[in-house]
């Protein structure tokens, strides 16, 4: 297994290009399955989730094209080969699911292995089962795997009971080829549903109100090919923005929708950070004091829960206490353990994190426990002092493109252990 060794106490400075949206990457990737037609899409990041997904849709039938150099997937799939979404990769990559909806809407069944919890939470995916019962499929659980089944799906009135992104996903995918109308009510408004929802329309699909909470589907008889850019990965933004921060570097992200960001943003400047956005393009200014800030982790347009790891790394360095609560998910808080190996001073209570900061860090080996986590070890390990080991760099390969590379480019020190 892959290490990182990083060498702390580097400013960071120069210019980073953002990848694609892994998140909007593996929906767009299902989408493919509703309809026989080519989609090209672009901007598509090199990472192992992708990779895993193009496993999926070639096991399910699809031909697919990677050309890395250009960041394009190609993908045709002619005729649905086999509507089983297996165990071993629904485990390996829980954004599997999402071929539920986009089958089921193409050939009327579908058998998909039921993700398990995992590091973050329990993550169960009820609301999309009983969102796809209101479409008329019938749905029932065998042998750890989910079956659906319906003639053609017919539009429904769907009020989610609570905000879900692949849920929302899902469904709307489903939507498009239902006979009629559907309104998804207390539908994530995340840019990359709205990114999905971009596809569709172009693939031939009805679809309004995408990016906000009520999203109306017009499904059609079928849909066509289309060429798609996928939007800027605003994580993988993030994430460099609090590097630059902690770091007192000056990093300029290009590639990226400064809008997307708004909360990170905000928040930074509370803490005192200095940043300059223009359209694709943020600079970020770490300052040598930061002042600390309560957090709360929202859906869309709030706090993103994925950034907040990267946060917690950044309070650490923050003159006084910041509380962060986490309020999407149950366990999101596995980093802070090891950041407090690595001299952090955090107190956790339930869904919140009290920081305590600053507190002088020092390189130890530390293992990441999720991708989110993983980037939040790194950070730390940017400004710790001496070396810091961090294991099970897996989590951080499925999400991030060329993480060490592009952090060495801006004057990290840091390498990969084979
Ligand atoms: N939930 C339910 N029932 C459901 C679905 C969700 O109770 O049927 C709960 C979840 O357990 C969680 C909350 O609702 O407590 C929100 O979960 P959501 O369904 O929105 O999460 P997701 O769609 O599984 C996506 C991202 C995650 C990101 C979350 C929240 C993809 C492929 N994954 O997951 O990304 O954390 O939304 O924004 O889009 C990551 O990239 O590191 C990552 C984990």
């Amino acid at each position: 297994m892959d290490k990182l060794r990083i060498q702390g106490g580097k400013c960071l400075q120069g210019a980073v290009r953002i990848s694609g949206a892994k998140n909007s990457a593996l929906p767009a990737m299902a989408a493919s399955l509703l309809t026989s037609e080519e989609l090209l899409l672009e901007n598509i990041p090199l990472v192992n989730d992708i990779y895993t997904a193009r496993r999926l849709l070639r096991e399910l039938g699809a031909q697919v094209e990677f050309d890395p150099s250009n960041h394009t997937v190609r993908m045709r799939v002619p005729k649905i080969e086999s509507i089983e979404a297996p165990y071993d990769l629904v485990k390996t990559m829980r954004a599997s699911v999402l071929v539920l909806g986009p089958l089921l809407a193409r050939t009327g069944k579908a058998r998909v292995s039921m993700p398990g919890g995992c590091a973050i939470g329990a993550r169960p995916i009820n609301l999309h089962l009983k969102g796809f019962e209101k479409l008329g499929a019938t749905v029932k659980m065998e042998h750890g795997y989910v079956e659906a089944a319906c003639e053609r799906l017919r539009g429904a009135n769907i009020v989610f009971d609570r905000i879900t992104v692949t849920g929302t996903e899902n469904l709307m995918m489903a939507a498009t080829l239902a006979e009629g109308r559907t309104v998804l009510e207390n539908s994530a408004m995340e840019p990359e549903v709205a990114d999905i929802a971009d596809l569709l329309i172009r693939m031939g699909a009805r679809i309004e109100g995408a990016g906000t909470s009520t999203i109306t589907i017009d499904g059609v008889r079928e849909l066509k090919g289309a060429t798609h850019r996928i939007i800027p990965d605003r994580i993988e933004a993030g994430t460099f923005l609090i590097a630059g921060a902690v770091t007192e570097g000056e990093l300029t992200l290009t590639d990226v929708v400064p809008g997307h960001l708004s909360s990170v943003i905000e928040k930074l400047r509370e803490t005192g950070v200095a940043l300059d956005a223009e359209t694709g393009k943020i600079t970020v200014y770490g300052p040598h004091d930061l002042s600390p800030s309560d957090l709360t982790t929202r859906e869309y347009p709030g706090f993103a829960t994925d950034m907040q790891a990267q946060y917690m790394a950044l309070a650490t360095q923050a003159n006084g206490i910041s509380l962060i609560n986490e309020n999407i998910f149950e366990n999101r808080f596995m980093h802070a353990s090891e950041l407090m190996r690595m001299g952090a001073n955090i107190r956790l209570d339930g869904p919140r994190a009290i920081v305590a900061g600053k507190t002088r860090l020092t390189g130890a080996s530390v293992i990441a426990s999720d991708l989110r986590a993983s980037a939040s070890l790194v950070i730390a390990a940017l400004v710790a002092d001496g070396y810091t080991i961090v294991d099970r760099v897996y989590h951080l390969d499925r999400g991030y493109e060329k993480l060490e590379d592009k952090l060495r480019s801006v004057g990290a020190q840091i390498e990969r252990l084979k």
